[in-house]
């Protein structure tokens, strides 16, 4: 798959670490930023990543930022997105196989790098169960979006 990958400042370092593993595992990565430790701010990196899936440019989005917050925050206003808040294994597993969610978001500074890299791996790994009342429940979360839309 291709996937498109951003952070803050706060996140920068565990996104160079999960971008080796993610090339390892055989998918392409487009690093949309940030790289380095001046302050910036998590919204512009959210919406690079999101714009990408939704477009199709990207088939998956990967998040980082001090605590996962802000990205998935922002990340869950841009219609067309699905992005869950993940720090450990069972979650990762669950909303592929439930939410069909198409961003994670995670918090450097709330998980370790090796617990990083298996919700990473089973995120990628797991596919959508596909299930009628999944399918069912997402179907209500896109009428959500139509509802609630802004029409200029
Ligand atoms: C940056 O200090 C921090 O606020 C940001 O990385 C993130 O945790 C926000 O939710």
């Amino acid at each position: 798959m291709k996937i498109a990958i951003g952070s803050d400042h706060a996140g920068f370092r565990l996104k160079q670490q999960l971008n080796e593993v993610i090339v390892k595992m055989g998918h392409e990565i487009e690093d949309v930023g940030f790289n380095g430790t001046e302050s910036v701010d998590y919204p512009d990196f959210a919406s690079e990543v999101c714009n990408r899936v939704v477009a199709g440019k990207a088939d998956r989005g990967i998040l980082i930022c001090g605590t996962g917050i802000g990205m998935s925050i922002a990340a869950n206003k841009i219609p067309g997105i699905r992005c869950a808040l993940v720090h450990d294994v069972f979650s990762a597993k669950a909303t592929r196989e439930h939410n069909d969610t198409n961003v994670l978001a995670m918090g450097e500074r709330v998980v370790g790098p090796g617990l990083a890299e298996e919700i990473i791996a089973t995120w990628l790994d797991t596919q959508f169960s596909e299930g009628e009342r999944h399918i069912g429940r997402i179907n209500k979360i896109k009428a959500l979006e139509d509802r609630n839309a802004l029409h200029p």
